[in-house]
């Protein structure tokens, strides 16, 4: 298991206006996925934009650890040359993907059809996580699981077998890790084999895949043609390629909302992802009135970006359908800080899932409301913020729970509440965005060592 990083207080207070025009890091879900496509593919991959936060360097060294050569060449710039489909090989360490939930389940696809076997590890945010909705499928397509932690949790073990079995999966959750593990185990299966989603999640793996040279069929399915099945052909030739990592819509996130509720705020976001299923949270806050306007839309390796420019807004409450929790899944956190800052209730619907991603992201996203003073209730699994228009108290320290999104959510609001707002660790924000503080810096706001709570 990875060594706890000590934590790093932070603060953050409100003071001037936002300004300037910022690049998110490159999207986490393309940068794990370029590493693993890397490895699995015949000859050299060529990644630019690449995120180096502690999440992706993990499985970066995992790929190296499984067999390819893996180096960084420059800012963002990282060259892998891979092994080719059965090439991998034994690791000689536990793979330990510290705080990686997607790495390390992403991973487990890879190893689960793949005839290797690897030892995966990590903190114990990533200890208290479930590992069983990956390893049901894998199990059915020949892999064994030789130990496990209590509950399906790492540490485990699993061994791949040498042909993976072709098999049917109808997601029992809309996760795009559980569907990109459940795939990359069938490349290496004769066949073709299918996962259902009832809801579409994220599709990078889907795009990915093609552009790596396999076959990778999509078509609509369901209730209201809402979900997707998708049809991989097994054994293909992977062939290394290059991939331009656009800017993470989940990051920017962060700026976005910060921009939106510092008074006089005029921020610009450079070259942001704009796959449609992750901009819920930018839908969302149009309809909360948010002035985000959309620049320069372009294609770029595959994917359409945009710069935004955000300005300071009024925003109201609204609803949030519960079908639109896959398209903005790691955004709630930074929309229920939004929504202190909103006037009326805004209602998000259908957040099951967040109970187990870093933290319980619900639990621990109602203590930071607690903590600065704003409205709020669960329902079940409804999340429901009530504000006043004016901004929330603040003068909280909020119990991050190894969790950088937690973190930033709680820090812009600090931005911009009454009081300053701390976090009891800032630490765990070098696993998807570690420019953050000096980023925010530079556009204006005040981020300071330490609990500043007054
Ligand atoms: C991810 C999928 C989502 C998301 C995570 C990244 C991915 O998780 O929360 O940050 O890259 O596939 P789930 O698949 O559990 O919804």
């Amino acid at each position: 298991m990875s060594h706890a990083t000590e934590p790093h207080p932070l603060s953050a207070r409100p003071g001037h206006p936002l300004t300037g025009v910022v690049k998110p890091p490159g999207d986490k879900s393309i940068s794990h996925r370029a590493m693993i496509l890397g490895l699995l593919s015949i000859g050299e991959t060529r990644v630019e934009g690449l995120l180096e936060g502690d999440d992706v360097l993990r499985t970066a060294a995992a790929a190296r650890a499984l067999g390819a050569t893996v180096t960084r060449e420059g800012e963002g710039r990282w060259r892998v040359v891979g092994v080719g489909l059965g090439g991998l090989q034994d690791p000689a360490e536990v793979l330990d993907f510290g705080n990686a939930g997607t790495g390390s389940r992403l991973m487990m696809g890879v190893v689960g059809g793949q005839p290797v076997t690897a030892t995966f590890d990590g903190d114990a945010s990533l200890r208290q996580r479930p590992m069983r909705r990956i390893l049901d499928p894998l199990l059915q397509m020949g892999a064994q699981v030789l130990s496990e932690a209590e509950g399906g949790r790492v540490p485990l073990t699993l061994k791949g077998p040498r042909e993976a079995i072709p098999i049917r999966y109808a997601l029992p959750v809309a996760s795009a890790q559980i569907k990109s593990a459940v795939l990359f185990a069938g490349l290496n299966a004769p066949g073709i084999t299918t996962v259902i989603e009832r809801a579409a999640s994220r599709d990078h793996t889907e795009r990915m895949l093609r552009l790596f040279g396999a076959e990778v069929r999509v078509e609509p399915s369901g209730e209201g043609g809402h979900g997707r099945t998708i049809a991989l052909t097994g054994q293909p030739t992977l062939r290394g390629t290059a991939v331009i990592v656009p800017a993470d819509p989940s990051s920017a996130a962060f700026p976005l909302v910060a921009a939106l509720i510092v008074p006089g705020s005029d921020v610009t976001l450079r070259g942001v992802m704009m796959n449609p299923l992750r901009t819920g949270l930018i839908t969302t806050l149009i309809e909360m009135g948010a002035e985000i306007e959309r620049l320069d839309s372009r294609e770029e390796g595959g994917e359409t970006v945009a710069d935004l420019r955000v300005r300071a807004s009024r925003l109201r409450g609204v609803d949030v359908p519960a079908e639109r929790a896959p398209a903005m899944i790691d955004e709630y956190p930074v929309l229920a800080v939004a929504a202190a800052f909103a006037e009326g209730t805004t209602r998000m619907n259908g957040l099951h899932e967040l109970r187990v991603k870093e933290s319980d992201r619900l639990a621990a996203v109602a203590a930071g409301l607690s903590a600065n003073g704003v409205a709020h209730a669960i329902e079940g699994d409804d999340l429901i913020v009530t504000g006043d228009g004016a901004p929330p108290a603040g003068g909280g320290c909020v119990a991050t729970h190894l969790d950088h999104r937690i973190a930033m959510a709680f820090l812009v609001m600090g931005m911009a509440a009454q009081r300053p707002v701390a976090v009891d660790d800032g630490a765990m924000i070098a696993t998807s965005f570690p420019s953050f503080r000096p980023a925010m810096t530079a556009l204006g706001a005040d981020i300071v060592d330490g609990v500043v709570q007054a």
